[in-house]
Parts: structure tokens; sequence; C-alpha cells
């Protein structure tokens, strides 16, 4: 159909998206080939490019192209993005050698500082007060990537807040069996003992817990469909699929077809808005029946949702005409979400209105809040001040802690992230978290209360 592919996410128009530093067009990330050197390569007939030859070859586009083949020809790019995220064997998140922190492809929240995980262990413990103390309490992290989330929870808890630590019962989650082993082993290195699942398999037992589910950048990570509404009034949808390209052998192309599923349109019914004509946006059907089930599985408790996301009437916006979808690879934003499938992640913001109502009856939601707001309720300037104090005894440390300060409240990149937090049975009223910045700071700039939490 008409409509050129969607080669270009857009890099610079949504900073961030795991990346807690660089950000730029791909003008800016590549170098311009000096001109004598570029006249030298450039000489001569026209050579098929054997460079894009070898950055399409990864382990996986052969699995991709049998998929298109096996489904007549194309697939849905949710099924694409699953496959490229989710291989048993090659996907980005389920293979072998998966690098986290500064030194991998991303840095996440919690790859930044463990500060991060103390911070949201002072909000975890006041869920645990708020909930009668419970002898038993579940702390269920879905997507724990590297386990430093959970450790750094648990570190805090056993250190500060003892009877709540006493109580908890570490779930720790994920969709890849390589995954939840070097999760286990991260627990396990650190002193907890934890129960470690596939997410389905957790999912998939009938008893419920009373406790908290908390995940970082979990719900960005499901794959989702690729649309575009065309025509005036309602709708007309298209959806994008993924095809071998017809100018390569080994190629990738979006090709638009008939939406896949009715529960596109179903969608946006229930949202009771539309995108703009002709504008590219996402539809994570895979997300918000992630979440329909983790809430199910709490008899009473909260979650806590921390992702890249927007209420519906923002991530839909009219003006918004190419969606959220990213990829990256080294910390760079990648022009083509098909390239080098299972070594680029991908990832797109999280319809937050609808997250929220997947949960279902008896949850009670809070408006969204940013990371930079609810950590600096939860105490992250105190915990930097008192870091001064010992600065002129451990000058590196302090540097650290407060470049720590300034990546995770980044307002154009992690900062912006924002946490969607939900109740069931248990008050969402003065959640430490949701407070208001001006109500938890005198003007000095002093922290009402008396926690002084620490780096
Ligand atoms: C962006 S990483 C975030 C990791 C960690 N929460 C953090 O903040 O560093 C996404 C996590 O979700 C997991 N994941 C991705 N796709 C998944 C899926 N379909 N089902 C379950 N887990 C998945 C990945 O293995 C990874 O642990």
């Amino acid at each position: 159909m008409g409509r050129p592919p969607l080669t270009s996410p857009s890099p610079a128009r949504e900073p961030g998206g795991r990346r807690s530093g660089a950000q730029g067009t791909i003008a800016g990330v590549i170098d311009p080939i000096p001109r004598h050197l570029a006249g030298d390569l450039t000489g001569g007939d026209p050579a098929p490019d054997d460079f894009a030859l070898a950055a399409r070859s990864t382990p996986l586009a052969r699995f991709v192209l049998d998929a298109i083949d096996a489904a007549g020809g194309r697939i849905t790019f949710e099924r694409f993005m699953a496959l490229a995220l989710g291989h048993p064997e090659h996907g980005y998140y389920s293979r072998a050698g998966l690098a986290w922190g500064r030194d991998g492809d991303y840095e996440t929240s919690p790859e930044v500082h463990p500060i991060f995980g103390y911070l949201w262990a002072r909000q975890v413990e006041q869920c645990w007060e708020r909930l009668g103390r419970p002898d038993r309490f579940a702390l269920v992290e879905p997507g724990a990537g590297s386990g430093a989330f959970a450790v750094a929870i648990l570190t805090w808890l056993r250190a500060r807040a003892p009877a709540c630590f006493a109580a908890t019962r570490p779930v720790i989650l994920d969709g890849h069996p390589r995954r939840v082993a070097e999760q286990r082993a991260a627990l396990a290195a650190a002193g907890f003992a934890a129960e470690h699942a596939l997410i389905d398999e957790w999912l998939s037992q009938p008893q419920r817990v009373t406790g908290v589910i908390i995940s970082n950048e979990y719900f960005d990570a499901l794959p989702v469909h690729l649309v575009e509404r065309r025509g005036d009034a309602s709708a007309e949808w298209v959806e994008w699929y993924v095809a071998r390209a017809a100018d390569h052998v080994d190629g990738l192309a979006f090709v638009a077809g008939p939406p896949s599923t009715p529960q596109i349109a179903a969608h946006f019914a229930r949202l009771g808005l539309l995108p703009g004509d002709g504008a590219r946006t996402e539809v994570g059907l895979a997300a918000i029946e992630a979440m329909r089930r983790l809430a199910a599985k709490l008899e009473r408790g909260y979650l806590v949702t921390i992702d890249y996301g927007y209420a519906a009437r923002d991530l839909y916006a009219p003006w918004r005409r190419e969606g959220t979808l990213m990829a990256f690879r080294r910390h760079s934003p990648q022009p083509d979400p098909l390239a080098a499938p299972g070594r680029t992640d991908l990832t797109a913001h999280v319809d937050l209105t609808a997250l929220a109502a997947a949960a279902g009856e008896g949850w009670h939601t809070a408006p969204p809040v940013t990371q930079a707001e609810a950590l600096t309720v939860l105490g992250l300037p105190e915990a930097l001040r008192a870091a001064a104090a010992g600065a002129a005894a451990d000058a590196l440390r302090f540097v650290t802690d407060r470049r720590a300060v300034a990546v995770l409240t980044d307002p154009a990149g992690l900062g912006r992230i924002r946490v969607l937090v939900m109740a069931k049975d248990a008050p969402l009223d003065g959640l430490r978290c949701l407070r208001a910045i001006e109500a938890t700071y005198a003007s000095d700039g002093a922290a009402r209360g008396d926690e002084r939490p620490e780096m």
C-alpha cells in the first residue's frame, strides 16, 4: 500500500527510552566519511551493499523469514517483536550473554544505582504497613532483568526494615529461562532466598497472594501491533506487517494489510478515542493481557508499574504521527526496527489508561506521576544530602552518587518514566510515592518527617 515503510522511528522525538544518557538523531550518531575517502569508496559502478548483508544476517533472521513463509508471506509486527525479543535461542532478551547496565545495550534505573531500589523499598515497606503487616507478604517482580532491582529492595529491607523483611516472600519472574537462572544466581549471591519462575507458569498457578507487584520497564518490552487509522470519521484500520523485502534476498520490509484481529478496533472503542488520520501507532494487547493476569493474582495489595508510557489521550493524541516504537543497540537509537533482529532492543510506550482498566474490578488507580517526582518524594534529595556529608572522605563515591541522582531524574531521560500505582483492598491515599513535592518538603528544602535514606 502507498505509504512508505517505517524506516525511521525518529529517535530525537522520544528521548530516553532505556538509555540513561545519549540522545540524538541518526545524523548525529554516524560521522560523515571524509570527502577524499568517500570518493575512493564510491567511485565506479554501484555495487551491492555487502555491509548491509552483514547487518541483516543475525542468527534470528532465518527464523523470522521461516515464520513469514509459514504464515503465507507476512507476520504481524507483534509476532516479529515477540520473536526478535523472545525467540528461545536468539531473541534479544532470551539469548546467552545479554549484558546489562552501562556496559550492555542499555541502562535501566536499577542498573544506574542501587539507590533506585532503596527508595522503592521504602515504598514497599509502607505498603506492607498499609496492608496490616501481613506475616506472608509477597514481593513480586515481573521482568526482573539482572535481578538488581530486587536485590536492592531486599538489601534495604534487610538493613532498615527487618520486620517487613522477615515477612517478605520475594517472587522473581521473567519470560526467559536464561534470565530466570541469572536472577536466581544474583539473588543467591546477595544472600536472598526467593521463588524464581517463568512468568506464565507463576500466573497459571491458581493461588493468589497478598503483597506488592512492582515492575520496572517490563510492560514496554512486550510486543505491540503497529496500526494506522485512515479516514476522517470513524475508522478504517490498517495494520503494518513484516514480510520479505522485494529488493533483498534476506531482507525484511513493512507491508500494510487489514487488521489481524478485531481487538484493535475494540481497543480504541473501549478507550473512546481515535489516533489522528494517517497516524501510525502501537497497540499493546500483550501488555494489557499481562496486566490483567498479574492483577488477578493479587488477593489484596498494590501494583506499582514503572514504565515509559502515557495516558491514552496523550499516547494517541492527534499530533503524534509516528507512535513511540524505538529500536536500540549499544545505547544508540536505530533507524530501522527490522534490522538485526535479536541484536536490537525494541520498545514502545505503554498505554497507562488501558493498563489501569485491565486490572479490572476492585482496583483503584492513582493519577500517574513521573519517576523524577516519585523518587524526589521517596527521599532522593535527603539521600544525596547524606552522601554529601561524606564527600570529603570519599569524593569519588559522592561524584558517582550525584551522577546517579541526575540520571535517575533527568526529565529528558529516565526521569520522565511514569509510575502507575494501583491498589486493591488497600488504601491509596497517603502513599509515599504519590505525595506532592510541595507537601513533602518545607520551603527551606528540608524534608518533613524523620526519614534520612542513605545512598
Ligand atoms: C527492559 S528489561 C527490564 C529489566 C529490569 N526490570 C530492569 O529494570 O533493569 C525487560 C525485562 O522483561 C523481560 N521480558 C521481556 N519480554 C518478556 C516477556 N514477553 N515475558 C516476560 N518477560 C519478558 C526481559 O527478560 C527483561 O528481564
